[in-house]
């Protein structure tokens, strides 16, 4: 999000999207029917406004599927890609075919409308905004293999590099498939830009942009489900401005050095759902960001990789609230971080009611942490003012750490103390030795219901003084 975007927009046979660095604002306009988004980084490269409906004359020279029966008729909800032109032999760039197949599918009147993807094929396919609204819900069903172009020198010059799939503005949508969406991640962890990437293991300056596998963005109903993906170049998920998603049994993998492969982020994104899951990577497994609330995730695998983290949130001195967290039933492995709250001083808002319950822990380097002084440069000044922690309860997390930190740590900002953080049935053992770390809290209120392994000392009772300011933020 270093990096600030304007979108311009151009119009070609369907429609392209033309994304040029410059500086950001924080607005939008309409235009001769078409949404031109100027997005502050946050909501980074604004998909492109849904295509009209058109019969325009460049769709008379292609041949268009609908004009023929055997491909596609009202009656008929199977829109196969092959069927709009698609090869699927690992070269040929399908971008057109696949658009075609899903315009024709998004305006189609079946109740049930499936985009296949089949089996035994592999499509490259350029970084693409899939548009809604449709008629109806639809189901893209991935059963063979999606590719994007390999790496930053193939990617063609005007796309975005921050962003590959993108879905925009849907409503009742399934990814799905026994398939594989592989994001040739390598070439672009391995630009200079990255870190210790560069000449002699430095990190060179720049744009250091990378797309993001599969970015959902203002949808709602959303279902992923089954599949199989790896190797983002950046994160394989993004959810961002979207309402009731609920990923279902998928299998995430990129290397534990891949920089920034979070495996699903969400921000600004609400009723969510992420259940049997499991994911290794380089980065976070989950990471929940801005604007989330009502968040359900249970029995997912993570590790290697950071680990589960809510952040990091307040950056820019912004402000940030999210609410009603769970994370239960779930597995830790060979990861920076455990369960862990991030925020940055200066912030406002707040993270309240999180339970972070039944977690199994495995060699993990900082199990339980909150961290009110997250800085990336190690020169941020103390602040007064900080994303209020509060309401949260780590229960029933067992297992081991790796010794090189402490398994709880609770460093929270001076002036906006963390509150009512309750521990109980925590049980965490040295992954070897016998070294025991003791836990560290700072300005950290709250209590242990039952006696911990190791015991924890260091919280403070009751509620400070300063919590009756106006500093806090109740959101
Ligand atoms: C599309 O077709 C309809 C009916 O044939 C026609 O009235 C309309 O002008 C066409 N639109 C375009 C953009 O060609
Ligand atoms: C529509 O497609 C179905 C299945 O391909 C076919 O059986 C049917 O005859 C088609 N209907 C028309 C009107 O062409
Ligand atoms: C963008 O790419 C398209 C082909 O995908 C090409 O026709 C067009 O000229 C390109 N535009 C620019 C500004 O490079
Ligand atoms: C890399 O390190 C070598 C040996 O220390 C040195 O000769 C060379 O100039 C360095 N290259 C750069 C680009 O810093
Ligand atoms: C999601 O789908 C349900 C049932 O189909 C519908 O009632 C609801 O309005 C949809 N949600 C949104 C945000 O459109
Ligand atoms: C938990 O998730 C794993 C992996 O997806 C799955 O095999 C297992 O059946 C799930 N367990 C439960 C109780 O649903
Ligand atoms: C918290 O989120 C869950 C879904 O994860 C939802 O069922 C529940 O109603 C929410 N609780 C409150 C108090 O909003
Ligand atoms: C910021 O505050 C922390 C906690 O009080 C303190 O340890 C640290 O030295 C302070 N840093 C600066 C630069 O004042
Ligand atoms: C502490 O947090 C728990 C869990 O969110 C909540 O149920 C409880 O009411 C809170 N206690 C106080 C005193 O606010």
């Amino acid at each position: 999000m270093r990096h600030c975007h304007i979108l311009t927009l151009a119009l070609s046979l369907y429609f392209l999207a033309l994304f040029l660095p410059t500086q950001a604002r924080h607005h939008y306009h309409k235009k001769h029917k078409h949404t031109y988004y100027h997005n502050a980084p946050e909501i980074s490269p604004s998909p492109a406004p849904a295509p009209a409906p058109s019969n325009a004359s460049d769709e008379a020279t292609s041949p268009s599927p609908s004009d023929n029966e055997n491909y596609h008729n009202a009656s008929n909800s199977l829109f196969d890609v092959r069927t709009f032109g698609a090869i699927g032999d690992g070269i040929t760039d399908d971008t057109e075919s696949f658009k075609m197949a899903w315009d024709t599918a998004c305006q189609s009147e079946s109740p049930v409308k499936v985009i296949l993807v089949p089996q035994g094929f592999s499509f490259v396919i350029q970084s693409t905004i899939f548009t809604g609204p449709c008629k109806g819900g639809l189901v893209l069903k991935v059963d063979g293999t999606l590719m994007p172009p390999d790496g930053p020198e193939s990617w063609p010059k005007n796309n975005s590099k921050r962003q590959w799939l993108v879905f925009f503005r849907i409503n009742g949508m399934s990814l799905e498939g026994s398939g594989l969406i592989d994001g040739r991640g390598a070439k672009w962890w391995d630009l200079p830009c990255k870190p210790h990437k560069g000449p002699n293991g430095t990190t060179s300056p720049g744009p250091c942009d990378s797309p993001v596998a599969i970015r959902f963005f203002m949808s709602s109903n959303l279902t992923v489900q089954g599949l199989r993906i790896k190797n983002s170049p950046q994160f394989h998920f993004r959810f961002d401005g979207c309402e009731s998603v609920h990923v279902e049994s998928i299998y995430i993998t990129a290397p534990a050095l891949s920089p920034n492969t979070d495996g699903i982020h969400i921000e600004n994104t609400n009723d969510v759902r992420i259940y049997n899951s499991v994911i290794s990577n380089g980065d976070d497994c989950v990471s929940i960001g801005a604007g989330c609330h009502d968040v359900d995730i249970k029995n997912i695998t993570c590790g290697p990789g950071h680990g589960i983290s809510i952040g990091s949130l307040g950056n820019h001195n912004s402000r940030a609230c999210v609410s009603n967290i769970t994370v239960r039933d779930s597995v830790i492995k060979v990861s920076d971080n455990g369960v862990r709250i991030k925020t940055w001083q200066g912030g406002a808002g707040s993270v309240s009611g999180v339970t972070f319950s039944n977690i199994h822990m495995e060699s993990v380097r900082n199990p339980i942490i909150v961290d009110q002084f997250y800085c990336l440069s190690k020169d941020c000044s103390n602040k007064t003012s900080a994303v209020f922690v509060t309401d949260i309860v780590y229960a029933n997390i067992k297992g081991t750490y790796d010794i090189r930190h402490p398994p709880m740590r609770f460093a929270c900002s001076d002036s906006v103390p963390c509150t009512n953080l309750t521990l109980s049935d925590i049980e965490l053992l040295p992954d070897q030795g016998d070294i025991v770390l003791d836990p560290f809290c700072w300005s950290a209120y709250g209590n242990s219901e039952t006696l911990t392994i190791p015991p924890v000392f260091c919280l403070l009772e009751g509620l400070p003084q300063s919590i009756s300011g106006n500093d806090i933020d109740h959101c």
